[in-house]
This record gives structure tokens, C-alpha cells and sequence, in this order.
């Protein structure tokens, strides 16, 4: 197993030195090998987010060090970090530009962190590129090619913003609730699809999710955080054999007893 995320001793800290100062990563560490893909849980506002806006670069930390292989990720800018780290959000019009096109969108993806100057055109070489990366999501998007990105729903569009997001084939790919905000069926889809993904191009993956089914279920890996912390990190047998029940009892024991268990959000399934 080789390493590939290194997370130590990381501080991020939201009004500092002020009366509502809000250490929000606490001494926080955490290592992913290689393919690992691991599922994060955690209740509201407790850090999910800005832990992956400090690997992104989108936020700085205040001291520790993140690394991605033998790269200081921390003294990079985001945009350096973009060449490296995919990411998805909750929200499906966050991944993809409405009003241009399918193509255009995914030309863009393409250049993501280079300063080729040919931002969205297409030649023929790429267009057939694209429409083999997109036969792969079945969802019959490789004939819409210069369909504005606007007429499809959030599902294809969230299917579409993962396709973008690994075309480069990033070192790490984050994911951020992205399936929240679909209806069951097609959050389903895109679950199911992330799978295919992950598994096809062995892509390491940190996936926060509040569906603790989806976090058993899918990835090697679990963790849990807690204010600030890490407070569980499951993986190989005692993953298999995770309940929800036993993750809600888990949760109560690791958090030592105050977790909020009227979080609907960590205990729905
Ligand atoms: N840019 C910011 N400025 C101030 N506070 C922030 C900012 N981003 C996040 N926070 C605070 O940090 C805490 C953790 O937020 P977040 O990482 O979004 O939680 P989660 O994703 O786990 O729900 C919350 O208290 C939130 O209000
Ligand atoms: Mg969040």
C-alpha cells in the first residue's frame, strides 16, 4: 500500500482571535493509500466541508502540513492543486456551465490548469474522446454532445460533473454530498455510477455522505469526525459487517456519549 493523502496535525480555525473564534480542525490526521475510497460521515457543521476546502486549497490551514505524494499540497495555490484533486458538489449546476455545452463543458474539464489558450473548442479527436468517456455513464448523453448543459437534469448533470471531474485522471477525488440533493432513485444512479467510476479507474476517493447506508455500503473505508477529530476509522472485516444500528451505537460510543442524536441528518438513513 503506498501512501498517497498525508493530513498532520492540520488547524483550521474560523475567527480567530475573536469571541467567536471556531476551531473547526483540531490536530486533525488522517492518511488514504492509493485506491482507498472512503466514505466520511460526520453531524452538520462539524467540518466535513472545510476539511475538504483545506485539501483543495480553497481555504488555507493555520498550521500542519497536507501532502499528496511527495507534493506539499498547503504551499500550493488552488488553481496548481485543481491538476491533481477532482471534486463534486451537492449542488449540480456548481459542476457544469449551463449555458454552454456538453462538449464545451467537458473541453474546459480537459484543460483544467493548463493555459493552452483553446478553452472550450473541440476538435474531432476530442469530441470522439468525449463520447467514449460518456458512453460509459448509459445514460445516452454521448449523442447530446452540443446540448446545452441546461436541458439536463440533475442527475445527468451530477453524472456529468463526476465524468468531468475524473477526465484527467486526478490523484484524488473529492466528493461532497453529491448525490444530496437528488431524489432516491436517481441518487441512487449516481451512487451506483460513482462506483463503476471509482472502481474502473481505481481512483482514490474521499466521499462525504449523510446517508449512512451509502457509507456502509459503498468504498473500503469509513470514518467518522467529531469535533475536529477523527473519532472512528473503519475498514476490511469490521466494515462488511457495519449495520446501521451498530454505526448509531459506534457513533454514541467514539463520541462518548454526546453526539446529537436527534441529528436527523447523520442517523437517517
Ligand atoms: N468560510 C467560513 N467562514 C466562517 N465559518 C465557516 C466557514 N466555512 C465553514 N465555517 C464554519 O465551520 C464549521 C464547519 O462547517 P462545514 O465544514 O461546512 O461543516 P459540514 O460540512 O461538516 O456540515 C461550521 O460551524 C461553519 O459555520
Ligand atoms: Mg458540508
Amino acid at each position: 500500500m503506498t501512501m498517497l493523502l498525508s493530513i498532520e496535525n492540520v488547524n483550521k480555525a474560523f475567527g480567530r482571535g475573536t469571541i467567536h473564534e471556531n476551531r473547526v480542525l483540531r490536530d486533525f490526521n488522517l492518511v488514504l493509500n492509493t485506491g482507498d475510497f472512503v466514505s466520511v460521515i460526520g453531524s452538520n457543521g462539524t467540518g466535513k466541508t472545510t476539511l475538504m476546502n483545506c485539501i483543495a486549497g480553497s481555504y488555507g490551514v493555520d498550521t500542519g502540513e497536507i501532502r499528496l505524494g511527495d507534493m506539499v499540497l498547503n504551499k500550493q495555490p488552488a488553481r496548481r492543486r485543481a491538476k491533481y484533486i477532482g471534486r463534486v458538489f451537492q449542488n449540480p449546476s456548481t459542476g457544469t456551465a449551463s449555458d454552454l455545452t456538453i462538449a464545451e463543458n467537458m473541453a474546459i474539464a480537459w484543460r483544467r490548469g493548463e493555459r493552452s489558450g483553446l478553452g472550450r473548442s473541440v476538435d474531432a479527436g476530442l469530441r470522439a474522446m468525449f463520447k467514449e468517456r460518456l458512453e460509459f455513464l448509459g445514460l445516452g448523453l454521448e449523442d447530446r454532445l452540443d446540448v446545452p448543459v441546461r436541458y439536463l437534469s440533475g442527475g445527468q448533470r451530477q453524472a456529468l460533473s463526476l465524468l468531468m471531474a475524473t477526465l484527467r485522471r486526478p490523484k484524488l477525488l473529492l466528493l461532497d454530498e453529491h448525490t444530496a440533493s437528488l431524489d432516491p432513485n436517481t441518487s441512487l444512479q449516481v451512487m451506483e455510477l460513482t462506483d463503476r467510476l471509482v472502481r474502473e479507474y481505481r481512483q482514490t476517493t474521499l466521499m462525504i455522505t449523510h446517508n449512512m447506508q451509502n457509507a456502509i455500503q459503498y468504498g473500503n473505508r469509513l470514518i467518522m469526525l467529531h469535533e475536529g477529530h477523527v473519532v472512528a476509522d473503519v475498514s476490511g472485516a469490521e466494515k462488511e459487517g457495519l449495520t446501521v444500528p451498530l454505526l448509531v451505537e459506534m457513533f454514541r460510543r467514539q463520541a462518548n456519549g454526546d453526539l446529537p442524536l436527534s441529528d436527523k441528518v447523520v442517523l437517517t438513513a
